[in-house]
């Protein structure tokens, strides 16, 4: 089936898989790539398909109605996956105007494009490419878990997560970290929002938008709520591509407070596949949890990040037992004491974010049963794959930290004064 599609933001991180995958899984659609090129935005995160016939690249701002709505009418979009946005939550802190400007006013402006241009359609939500060909019109919408706020960290010691999936029944085998939960409770779908950074309330208006155009107007919407990605092309102001540089240049690591706050981890092709999957077959109205019931405190997983680093680099002596072993399986297994691992030195505790959340955790089951969806990589191999991706890609790496980035890294990284 014919169709055109708008990707918001495909030249950030997830952005950028969402495009690749689209762009090589549907052949038949067009895919245009609508970003501004903010510091985040790199069009080198898309070298490998730029010059393919269903992929168009449009420099514009979200914010731009006019231009919007104009790129709508020209194309004949019937879809957009909307991405772009303001990330970063340590930048929302110092800047709060500027992530409200684009995560509430851009997505209002994208949303009242697409509903003029898709209202004045013959049949309206329906774009017609040619009379055998009429598509529904979709506004998926990509948010994060933390609208729902902080979960209380009542098992800080880990107890058995509720569920399995079938990336961390594999963890069991390999006898890694597995699946533990730091907390009885999890965001479901039904959670009350409750954002607490600026990035999360700006996040959760953006998403209130969403909704209401749907019960407003009837605009065909989706929203999906996922925990932190992790993989090939992050900006590395976010904690793992930040602290793989580091570790390769032997910089200290900032972690915050005592560094025990739990995140949920993804790695950013299995997103970017969810996102597909719902795109395709989600229902209309609907909200889906993306995540993998991978809970890690930061601190534990800093130091699983050291020592994948550490083996890549040839850091660290390994016998010819140890050698016979994956690197995943030589960060997980206590055969290696943490002495063996020079670059556990740089850990450094810094002064804890403002606000800093507790706990994320995303309960998915309602994915994974409606649609079928599952996380395919164990943490430690998916840590191995972007630590390998990181130090394969210094140019992407050294590229991206050169100019702008230093003066950021200053400021926000600066020692406090007592
Ligand atoms: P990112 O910061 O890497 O990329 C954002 C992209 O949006 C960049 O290419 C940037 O140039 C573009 N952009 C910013 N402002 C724009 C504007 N006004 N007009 C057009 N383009 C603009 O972000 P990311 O980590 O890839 O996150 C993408 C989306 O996924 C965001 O909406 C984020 O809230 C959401 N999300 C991220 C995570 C995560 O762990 N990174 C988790 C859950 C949800
Ligand atoms: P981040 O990658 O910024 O994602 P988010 O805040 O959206 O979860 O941070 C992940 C965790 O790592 C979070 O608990 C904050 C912590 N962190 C540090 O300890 N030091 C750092 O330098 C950064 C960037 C993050």
């Amino acid at each position: 089936m014919k169709r055109t599609i708008i990707i918001t933001g495909g030249a950030g991180f997830i952005g950028s898989h969402v495009v690749r995958l689209f762009v090589n899984k549907h052949p038949e659609y067009k895919i245009i790539n609508l970003d501004k090129l903010t510091y985040a935005g790199n069009l080198a995160n898309l070298k490998d398909i730029e010059d393919k016939p269903n992929y168009k690249f449009v420099k514009m701002d979200i914010c731009d109605f006019e231009a919007v709505y104009q790129l709508m009418q020209d194309e004949q979009v019937d879809g957009i996956i909307h991405l772009a946005a303001e990330s970063h939550v340590d930048r929302s802190i110092k800047d709060p105007f500027t992530f409200a400007k684009t995560n509430v006013m851009g997505t209002l402006s994208l949303l009242q494009a697409a509903k003029l241009y898709w209202e004045s359609q013959p049949v309206p939500y329906q774009v017609a490419h040619s009379s055998q060909s009429t598509v529904q019109c979709l506004f998926y919408h990509i948010s994060t878990d933390e609208v729902y706020g902080a979960l209380a960290m009542n098992h800080p010691e880990g107890i058995p997560a509720p569920h399995q999936t079938i990336a961390s029944a594999h963890s069991s085998q390999l006898e890694t970290h597995g699946s533990l939960a730091y907390g009885s409770e999890f965001f479901y779908e039904t959670t009350k929002y409750n954002p607490h950074s600026p990035y999360s309330a700006s996040k959760a208006s953006s998403d209130h938008f969403v909704r209401a155009y749907h019960d407003t107007y009837g605009m065909p919407t989706i929203v999906t709520n996922c925990s932190n990605n992790y993989g090939p092309y992050q900006f590395p102001e976010k904690l793992i591509p930040l602290f793989i540089n580091n570790i390769r240049h032997r910089k200290p690591l900032p972690v915050y407070g005592k560094g025990e706050n739990v995140r949920d981890w993804l790695y950013v092709e299995d997103h970017a596949r969810a996102i597909d999957l719902i795109f395709h077959k989600g229902k209309i109205a609907e909200t889906y949890n993306i995540g993998g019931f991978n809970e890690w405190k930061n601190i534990d997983l800093i130091k699983v990040v050291i020592k994948t680093v550490d083996i890549a680099l040839g850091r660290v002596a390994l016998n010819d037992e140890q050698r016979a072993l994956s690197s995943s399986q030589l960060t997980a297994h206590s055969s290696m004491p943490d002495s063996a691992f020079p670059d556990l030195d740089l850990i450094t505790y810094v002064t804890d974010r403002l606000g800093h959340d507790a706990r994320y955790a995303i309960d998915s089951t309602k994915l994974q049963k409606e649609l079928g969806w599952e996380p395919s990589l164990q943490f430690e191999e998916g840590i191995e794959k972007t630590v390998r991706w990181y130090l394969d890609n210094q140019d992407w790496m050294d590229n991206v930290t050169s100019g702008d980035y230093q003066k950021y890294y200053e400021e926000m990284y600066k020692p406090t004064q007592s």
